[in-house]
């Protein structure tokens, strides 16, 4: 048996929150159900987030209706805050990912509080969840650089981890939000957080912004994560930090991981078919570093994998 890659697209919602044309809730659901119908069982499905601070995320709560009725998947949402997660229960969310930034001065631009408050709002939000049976990812992000304060010190990373691993979160989301980590900071950071708190309560997060998320995405398996956030088409990127563009697309990494031999249950062509479909609707998707290739193959009938 091969071993399984969890990929969590977050193209519904990292993919979307930063683009000059807003989709419809219909239109979102459009892509979550062909992200699901070519086997992605992961989705950041949108964010209950100030619909004055990110327009594209408004009206979370109906995209999730309109998703109710799918099987094994996991229906995550971003959250700022408490209230944040009190939308995200009620409107059925699976998973909450609460995001917390490893810089001050980001997590003000972002949320609008200190690394602090965020944290004692993590162990509200912990203790409500668990109560409710949802599940709590905690994502730290700026983990190797912020745009505003420069290089982030591992050592602080580490330490909000285990504040998060205490407060009872059950996985935590390693995020270079600008796409600026390289592979063997990469490897260092995560064999650091995998040997204190155990390599299968991690899930990382690249933006492809210097090239670099395919190598980092490798480095981080090599230090044993298994979960990795990815977006079809390769969409995405952060209003709140400068700089930073797109995700690693979700069709290079499950050309990457399937390469290697490992299996994410997702057929590759029929996410090619989610990307073209995305990049009509956004006008700015790539489809992956290796699209043409993929394209050629596909048309010639040759495999892709
Ligand atoms: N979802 C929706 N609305 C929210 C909210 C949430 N999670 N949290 C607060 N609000 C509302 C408040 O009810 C209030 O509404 P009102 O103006 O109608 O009374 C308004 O937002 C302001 O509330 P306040 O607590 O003062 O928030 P703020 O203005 O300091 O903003 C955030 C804080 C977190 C809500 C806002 O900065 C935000 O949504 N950031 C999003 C960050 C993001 O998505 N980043 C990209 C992904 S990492
Ligand atoms: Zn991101």
């Amino acid at each position: 048996m091969r071993e399984s890659v969890l990929i969590n697209d977050v193209g519904p919602r990292d993919g979307l929150q930063n683009q000059t044309r807003i989709l419809s809730v219909e239109q979102r659901i459009e892509l979550i159900s062909g992200l699901v119908n070519a086997g992605v069982r992961s989705v950041e499905a949108g964010a209950f987030v100030s619909p004055k601070a990110v327009p594209a995320m408004a009206n979370t709560d109906q995209v999730l209706a309109g998703i109710s009725d799918v099987s094994g998947l996991d229906r995550q949402v971003l959250i700022p805050n408490r209230k944040g997660y009190e939308l995200a229960r009620s409107a059925g969310a699976d998973t909450v990912v609460l995001v917390i930034c490893a810089s001050e001065t980001m997590n003000q631009r972002n949320v609008r509080m200190s690394i602090e408050a965020s944290i004692a709002q993590a162990g509200e939000i912990c203790q409500l969840a668990r109560a409710d049976g949802v599940r709590v990812v905690g994502c730290i992000a700026v983990a190797w650089q912020c745009p505003f304060e420069g290089g982030t010190d591992p050592g602080k990373v580490l330490d909000l981890a285990g504040q998060l691993f205490a407060l009872g979160v059950d996985d935590v989301n390693v995020a270079d939000t600008i796409g600026a980590a390289n592979p063997l900071a990469v490897g260092k950071l995560i064999r650091a957080l995998a040997s204190e708190y155990g390599a299968a309560r991690l899930a990382c997060h690249f933006h492809d912004t210097r090239a670099l998320a395919m190598a980092n995405i490798f480095a981080a398996l090599e230090a044993g994560v298994r979960k990795f956030d990815s977006a079809v088409g390769g969409i995405g990127g952060c209003p709140f930090a400068p700089g930073a563009t797109g995700n690693a697309a979700s069709e290079d990494v499950v050309m990457l991981l399937e390469q290697m031999g490992f299996d994410t249950g997702i057929d590759l062509s029929a996410l090619m078919g989610v990307g073209k479909m995305v990049g009509s609707m956004l006008a700015t998707a790539t489809g992956g570093r290796a699209d043409a290739w993929r394209r050629i193959q596909l048309e010639k009938g040759a495999p892709l994998i």
